[in-house]
């Protein structure tokens, strides 16, 4: 393993009915809230009217930022920083999916800070600090409730990146996995895809003698593929949710890559898709990552192929090459996302050939050069856009 320092100062909250535990989470921080939220579905599934309840309880003082889009922009960031200097607020808090909680991390970091949050997301800038802010988590995904990152697209130059600091780890979140009763199909399937894929950005890793956490990873992507097909059958399942929900948070909030680097080529690969077609997260990387797996294993690599074969998909390695069983396990995935109704290929979100070109060229805007496992070059993502097609 590599040294390490393992720090999260998340505090996590989780089960049915915990967001009665909202105003005392709040009240240390101020009394001026501004609250962020999205398209509006949680005034649908009647979370909106709840915190709202839960706030009044400490007669906070509500200002609101709704209309986070998924994949968020920097518009929507810039209009909510502007909301904190101008009101003051002392606290902001997060109510949805990974959209707006990336798109409150940035409003936090915008309202310490003069310079343009565009100019932090690429790195240009750093963050210099953060007002406090904290989630109710509605969507069971990214990880974001219990970690720094956040991904921020920005419209106008058609770019997405993620970008993180150590000002924006939420001070809490509230998990209650009847939140995500509501959560549609797709966005359950997308989920379970982005999940499982951070699990798999971890796994790809070139550091040895990481046995404890291999198996860490191992079982997070067994016990989501056990649970997914069950919940999918049964959208409201508490017992499922509460599963899928633990799992998404613990796929990345660091604890399963503590002593290694993993990979992150194919996260890229799907923001620089998302970055030019707006297509969902999960939708993406369902298409993108086994096209990685068949594009970088080669003779030196494939032992963790096989490994993940044989140990995740139970494929059986007996009489056969390491290559064999390797390939197998990539195309048991492929036939699994599938089975569960996840996009196999761009065409499925309507983008052809003529946009590979410029989808590999954002993957080195930023850098060059990308991934750990295996450095790729745009001509890598060009194969495996075309792969993908
Ligand atoms: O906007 P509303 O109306 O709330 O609807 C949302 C949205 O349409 C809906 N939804 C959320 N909770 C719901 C619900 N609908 C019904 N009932 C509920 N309880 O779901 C839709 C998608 O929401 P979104 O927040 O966009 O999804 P997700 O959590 O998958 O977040 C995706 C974004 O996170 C980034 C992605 O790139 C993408 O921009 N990522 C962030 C990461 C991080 N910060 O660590 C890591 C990830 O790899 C990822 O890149
Ligand atoms: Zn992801």
């Amino acid at each position: 393993m590599d040294n390490f320092i393992y720090h999260n100062p998340t505090k996590l909250i989780f089960g049915k009915g915990q967001l009665d535990t909202l105003p005392n989470e709040v009240e240390q921080y101020g009394k001026k809230v501004l609250i962020v939220y999205g398209g509006g579905s949680i005034k649908r599934n009647g979370i909106y009217d709840n915190v709202l309840a839960k706030l009044a309880e400490i007669n906070a003082e509500v200002f609101e930022l709704a209309g986070v889009e998924p994949n968020p922009r920097i518009s929507t960031v810039r209009k909510g920083v502007q909301i904190c200097k101008e009101e003051g607020i002392d606290f902001i808090l997060a109510i949805g999916g990974g959209s707006t909680i990336d798109c409150t991390k940035a409003i936090a970091v915008g309202a310490k800070t003069d310079v343009d949050m565009w100019d932090v997301v690429t790195k240009k800038e750093q963050a210099q600090g953060a007002l406090p802010f904290g989630t109710v988590l509605t969507l069971a995904a990214t990880g974001s409730e219990m970690n720094a990152g956040s991904v921020i697209t920005n419209w106008e130059t058609n770019e997405k990146y993620g970008w993180g600091s150590p000002f924006s780890y939420p001070k809490f979140s509230i998990l209650d996995p009847t939140h995500t009763f509501s959560v549609p199909r797709d966005q359950t399937i997308y989920g379970i895809v982005d999940m499982m894929s951070h699990v798999f950005e971890h796994y790809f890793h070139q550091t040895p003698n990481t046995p404890v956490q291999d198996r860490f990873c191992e079982s997070v992507l067994k016990t989501v593929m056990e649970t997914a097909p069950k919940l999918l059958n049964d959208l409201e399942n508490y017992e499922y949710r509460e599963t899928i929900m633990l799992s998404g948070t613990l796929a990345l909030n660091n604890m399963l890559n503590m002593g290694y680097r993993g990979d992150w080529a194919s996260h890229n690969l799907e923001h620089a898709v998302s970055a030019v077609h707006d297509i969902p997260h999960g939708g993406g990387l369902a298409i993108l990552f086994p096209n990685w797996m068949k594009h970088v294993m080669d003779d030196e690599n494939v032992g963790r192929f096989k490994q993940m074969a044989v140990r995740v998909f139970d494929v059986n390695p007996e009489g056969k090459t390491d290559k064999e069983v390797a390939l197998e396990g990539i195309a048991a995935l492929r036939a699994f996302w599938t089975e569960i109704g996840a996009p196999s290929k761009l065409a499925d979100y309507d983008i052809d050939e003529s946009s590979v070109e410029v989808m590999a060229e954002k993957t080195v805007t930023a850098r060059p050069e990308y991934g750990n496992f295996k450095v790729l070059t745009k001509q890598d993502s060009l194969e495996i856009f075309k792969a993908s097609l």
